[in-house]
């Protein structure tokens, strides 16, 4: 079977504050794989989620998107294409004035001209899919953070993208709500057939999603590979992240 791209990332590198913080990053996302990103804090994870994601300009290299180049892209194609990409936060970054049903409309609501019955349909078949079907009339701070983080995720996926982007989906999670979690992203890919991108730092998650995984130092790329091969990985701080995990 071939693979086929979601992401190309060629050469991107990247200055911030005079720093040079990502440097000659390139790997690909595949089609329907979960892709995970590994690197010790400060790596600069997060600021490549940001080029992806169209949040931060590309100063040198290239992002290829859907086979798009995003830096060529004009503003109305870019956000068609935004459209089709979810984005699940650390924090969840849920509104706490407004219910969860609320918070999960509100994408469908800003951006669609479907009805509000149709909306509200939408809204409780992702409260389903996340097994969260008790919280539509509930505040952001009357839930725990597993069930924060099922809402964030409900709300990332509401309007049904093909890609998914999660930074630090699981930190802070007891073991066991990890566990669910870990198990709704894999439905995510399976019933949905989406592309994912995970940034985390938990091994047993990695061990339960990653296909391939990207591993980043000092803002360079020092692995890329699947699950197998950094098992079986030579280089040092691979070696040395899973052998910690032992
Ligand atoms: N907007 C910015 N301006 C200047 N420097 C920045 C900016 N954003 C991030 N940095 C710096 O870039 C580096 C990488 O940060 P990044 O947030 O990508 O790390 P990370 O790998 O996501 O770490 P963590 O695991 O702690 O989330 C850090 O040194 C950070 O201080
Ligand atoms: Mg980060």
């Amino acid at each position: 079977m071939t693979l086929r791209e979601i992401i190309k990332i060629k050469s991107l590198s990247a200055s911030l504050g005079g720093r040079n913080i990502l440097s000659d990053i390139s790997f690909n996302v595949y089609d329907k794989e979960i892709t995970v990103i590994l690197g010790r804090s400060g790596a600069g994870k997060s600021v490549l989620l940001k080029h992806l994601l169209g949040l931060m300009d590309i100063q040198e290299g290239e992002v290829v998107i859907f086979g798009k180049d995003i830096a060529e892209m004009q503003e109305e194609e870019q956000k068609r294409l935004y459209f089709q990409m979810g984005v699940f936060y650390q924090n969840g970054g849920l509104l706490n004035a407004l219910t969860v049903g609320e918070n999960i409309a509100l994408p469908l609501e800003q951006n669609s001209n479907l009805s509000h019955e149709l909306i509200d349909h939408i809204v409780w078949s992702k409260l389903k899919l996340v097994n969260l079907l008790n919280a539509y009339y509930l505040y952001p701070s009357q839930l725990s953070g597993g069930m924060l983080k099922r809402a964030a995720l409900a709300r990332a996926i509401v309007m049904d993208p093909l890609l998914l982007f999660c930074d630090e989906p699981g930190a802070g999670l007891d073991p066991i709500s990890l566990v669910s979690l870990d198990k709704l992203i894999l439905n995510l890919r399976e019933q949905l057939g989406m592309s994912i991108v995970v940034v985390t730092h938990e091994v047993s998650s990695i061990f339960r999603i990653a296909d391939r995984i990207v591993f980043i130092d000092s803002g360079q790329v020092v692995f890329q590979g699947t699950l197998e091969e950094a098992l079986q990985a030579q280089n040092k701080q691979v070696k040395n992240y899973f052998d910690t995990a032992k």
